[in-house]
């Protein structure tokens, strides 16, 4: 059976502890996958940026070649996403969209808070899923009006969304693959329009700061542009929808957490890095030995892949007292929910800011707000490298 935990599992824990204490780097043979549970290794290895990230380059048979099918991108657009590039182009393409971005994300809390607002007023105080009717249209609209994409059809950009996170899903079968191929066309052929109109008439939006970066002389090619936008349009629209409606869900069963929030309102910081810390949306990530190395004194061959299982990393008690406690007064060590090093998640000051507005935005609109069943289990989204529930049905 393969180790590479799956996000339903309610017993995950007991298994993440259990190889934490008894083989902390485990070979998963199955999926040719080192399995690396405990904090110190899994941020050495992340922040070791002489590793690499590139699924081409690992060994036959990793689980990790799943991640990046050989027919998923237009032919010459395969190597085009930041997230499986190398140096030198890792640092060519990630500069100019991480300048980008951060410039249009300082400014955008406003922008998050109307979309918020607007997203609340059509919540009906009987009843709603927090996950479906709230959490998840929000990052969808704040992409695409930071990129410059219409995202009116919500309905479609949250399928797309989906089938974009299933070819992470070493389960999918080959429908949901054909399904995430279909996905990638369809977006790459908005993407490509909206180009040619922004390259026509630039406007106040991302995908012209990067076409005007490509006129200022930045090397960055037309596919590099679509693939790392598409990858921005659908990749945090699922994950920061998990991190608000898991946030409320945890801290509706943890009543007395609540109650802290409630009364001071300047906790939601830390209440938002201890969800992250405590259920993040993306359970693991992992890198490619780029040479003979040893982590946590076991030898890792060239072209080994070691997967780094944020879950499990996130709850070491030699780093988080207690740690299958959630408590929203920690103070210390933070955890790894974004990853590490050269590959740290581009999308985290803008995942916080939108948990941050929306979850406090919830609370405040309702005083009284409860799980619809309070004694009902949580049910987890059957997907092994993402980490979110199939629904957080709640009264205003
Ligand atoms: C709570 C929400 C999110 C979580 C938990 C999350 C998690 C992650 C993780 C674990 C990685 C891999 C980092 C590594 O290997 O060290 C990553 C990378 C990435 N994320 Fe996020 N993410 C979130 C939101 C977003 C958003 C909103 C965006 C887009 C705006 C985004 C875009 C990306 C991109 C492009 C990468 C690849 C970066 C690179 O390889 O240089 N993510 N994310």
């Amino acid at each position: 059976m393969s180790e590479i935990p799956a996000g339903d599992a309610d017993d995950r824990h007991d298994r993440f502890d259990r190889l934490r204490a008894e083989q902390p780097v485990f070979r998963d043979e199955a999926n040719r996958t080192f399995i690396l549970t405990r904090m110190a290794d899994a941020r050495a290895w992340l922040n070791d940026a002489a590793q690499w990230r590139d699924a081409d380059r690992a060994e036959p048979g990793a689980y990790v070649h799943a991640f990046k099918p050989p027919d998923m991108n237009r032919p010459g657009d395969r190597n085009s996403g930041m997230g499986w590039m190398d140096e030198p182009d890792h640092s060519r393409v990630r500069g100019p969209i991480q300048l980008a971005m951060s410039r249009r994300v300082q400014a955008l809390a406003p922008e998050v808070r109307g979309i918020v607002e607007a997203q609340l007023a059509e919540l009906p105080a009987e009843g709603f899923d927090v996950l479906a009717d709230y959490a998840l249209p929000i990052p969808i609209a704040v992409m695409g009006r930071l990129l410059g994409v219409d995202t009116a059809e919500v309905a479609r950009f949250r399928s797309l969304s989906e089938a974009a996170l299933s070819v992470f899903d070493i389960g999918a079968d080959a429908d949901a693959r054909r399904a995430t191929k279909t996905t990638s066309d369809e977006i790459d052929d908005l993407l490509d329009e909206v180009m040619a109109r922004r390259r026509a008439a630039p406007a106040d939006d991302l995908i012209s700061d990067l076409l005007a970066a490509q006129t200022a002389g930045k090397s960055l090619s037309d596919s590099e542009i679509r693939v790392n936008c598409m990858n921005l349009l659908l990749g945090g629209n699922v994950t920061t929808a998990d991190l608000i409606a898991t946030g409320v869900d945890l801290l509706l069963r943890h009543p007395a957490q609540l109650a802290r929030l409630r009364a001071s309102p300047a906790l939601i910081g830390a209440a938002i890095e201890e969800i992250l810390r405590f259920e993040p949306p993306t359970n693991g990530t992992q890198r490619v030995a780029s040479g003979d190395v040893e982590i946590g004194g076991f030898p890792v061959r060239q072209g080994q892949v070691a997967a780094v299982m944020i879950a499990a990393a996130n709850r070491d008690p030699t780093v988080f007292p207690d740690p299958h406690s959630f408590d929203i007064r920690r103070r210390g060590a933070s955890h790894i929910a974004f990853g590490g090093g050269p590959h740290l998640c581009i999308g985290a000051a803008l995942a916080r800011l939108e948990a941050r507005i929306a979850i406090q935005a919830l609370l405040d609109r309702f005083p009284g707000l409860a799980l619809a069943d309070p004694h009902a289990p949580q049910r987890w989204r059957p997907n092994a490298a993402f980490h979110g529930l199939t629904s957080v049905l709640v009264r205003g």
